[in-house]
C-alpha cells in the first residue's frame, strides 16, 4: 500500500492557459494509485483534453506533476514519454501503413526485446482488442472505429506507467465500449498502470472506473471516488442536468437522466 501511494500520479494545482486565457485555474490530479482507472468528465470546453494533454507533457502547464518522486513535468517529451502513453481524441491518421506495423513502431521507443517478442507482443493486443484479423489491413483501409482501437493497440504498445486516453470509445459501437472499458481495466491492474479517460458516458464512468474527477470551466467541480462524484448535485453544477443514481436489477448503481436543470 504504501508503495502503491509512493508510486501515484500527482498533479497541481495547475493552471494552463491558451494565450492570455486561463484555461484550467489551480486543478489538482490525485494521487492516483497504479492499477486504478480514473475518468475525466465533464461538459464541452470545460477543459478536460487541456487537462489530460497537460499532463502527458502536451501543453505547459504552471504547476508541478509527478508520479512517485520522478518529476515528470521537469522531463524532456522523450524522457517523459517513456512513462506516459497518450491517445488524442482525434482519430489516429487513415495512413498508408499497416495496423501491425504501426503497434510495432509505437513499441520500439523502449522496448529492446528481440523482434521475434515484439512481433507476439504486437499481435496478443491487436487479439485482445478483437483486431487481429486487422493485422496486415492498412490504415486507411480502415473504419473509424477499427481505427480507434488501433490507436488504443498503439498506446498500451508503449507499455506505459500512465495510460491517458480522450475518448476512446467516441467511434466505437456498444459491444467494443464495453470490450475495451473491461480490456482497460484487466491491463490496468495487471500491469499497475495509472489509467486516465474522458469520457461522455457517465454510465460507464460509473460501472468501470474507480476514480472521477469531474470539471466545469476550468475548475474541479469534485474528485475522489467515482460513486461520490457522479452525484446529482454534481451533474446538476457541472452539465446543467437533472438526473437520478438508481440502483439496478443487478445491485449496481445506474444513472437516469430527467432532463434539463
Ligand atoms: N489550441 C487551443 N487554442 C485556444 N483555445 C483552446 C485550444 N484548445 C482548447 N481551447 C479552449 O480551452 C477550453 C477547454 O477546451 P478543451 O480542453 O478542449 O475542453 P474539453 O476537452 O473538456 O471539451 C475551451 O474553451 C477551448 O475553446
Ligand atoms: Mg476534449
Amino acid at each position: 500500500m504504501r508503495e502503491a501511494i509512493q508510486d501515484s500520479l500527482t498533479a497541481g494545482p495547475l493552471t494552463i492557459s491558451y494565450g492570455r486565457r486561463r484555461i484550467l485555474d489551480g486543478v489538482t490530479v490525485g494521487p492516483l494509485p497504479p492499477g486504478s482507472i480514473t475518468a475525466l468528465l465533464g461538459a464541452n470546453g470545460s477543459g478536460k483534453s487541456t487537462l489530460l494533454r497537460a499532463l502527458a507533457g502536451l501543453k505547459a502547464a504552471d504547476g508541478a506533476i509527478s508520479l512517485g518522486d520522478i518529476p515528470l513535468g521537469a522531463l524532456a517529451p522523450p524522457e517523459r514519454a517513456r512513462y506516459c502513453a497518450y491517445m488524442p481524441q482525434t482519430l489516429p491518421p487513415p495512413i498508408r501503413m499497416q495496423t501491425l506495423e504501426t503497434v510495432l513502431v509505437a513499441m520500439r521507443t523502449d522496448n529492446r526485446s528481440r523482434k521475434s517478442n515484439h512481433i507476439a507482443q504486437a499481435l496478443k493486443i491487436l487479439s485482445d482488442l478483437g483486431i487481429a484479423s486487422l493485422a496486415h489491413h492498412y490504415l486507411d483501409e480502415l473504419s473509424g472505429g477499427q481505427r480507434q482501437l488501433a490507436g488504443l493497440a498503439q498506446a498500451l504498445a508503449r507499455s506505459p506507467r500512465v495510460l491517458l486516453l480522450d475518448e476512446p470509445l467516441s467511434a466505437l459501437d456498444l459491444r467494443h465500449q464495453l470490450e475495451v472499458m473491461d480490456l482497460l481495466r484487466d491491463e490496468t491492474a495487471s500491469r499497475g498502470m495509472i489509467t486516465i479517460i474522458v469520457l461522455h458516458d457517465l454510465g460507464v464512468a460509473l460501472r468501470r472506473s474507480d476514480q472521477a474527477i469531474l470539471l466545469a470551466e476550468g475548475h474541479v467541480v469534485s474528485a475522489g471516488p467515482v460513486n461520490q462524484v457522479v452525484t446529482p448535485e454534481h451533474l446538476r453544477r457541472a452539465f446543467g442536468v437533472e438526473a437520478r443514481i438508481e440502483i439496478s436489477s443487478d445491485g449496481r448503481p445506474m444513472l437516469l437522466v430527467d432532463g434539463v436543470a
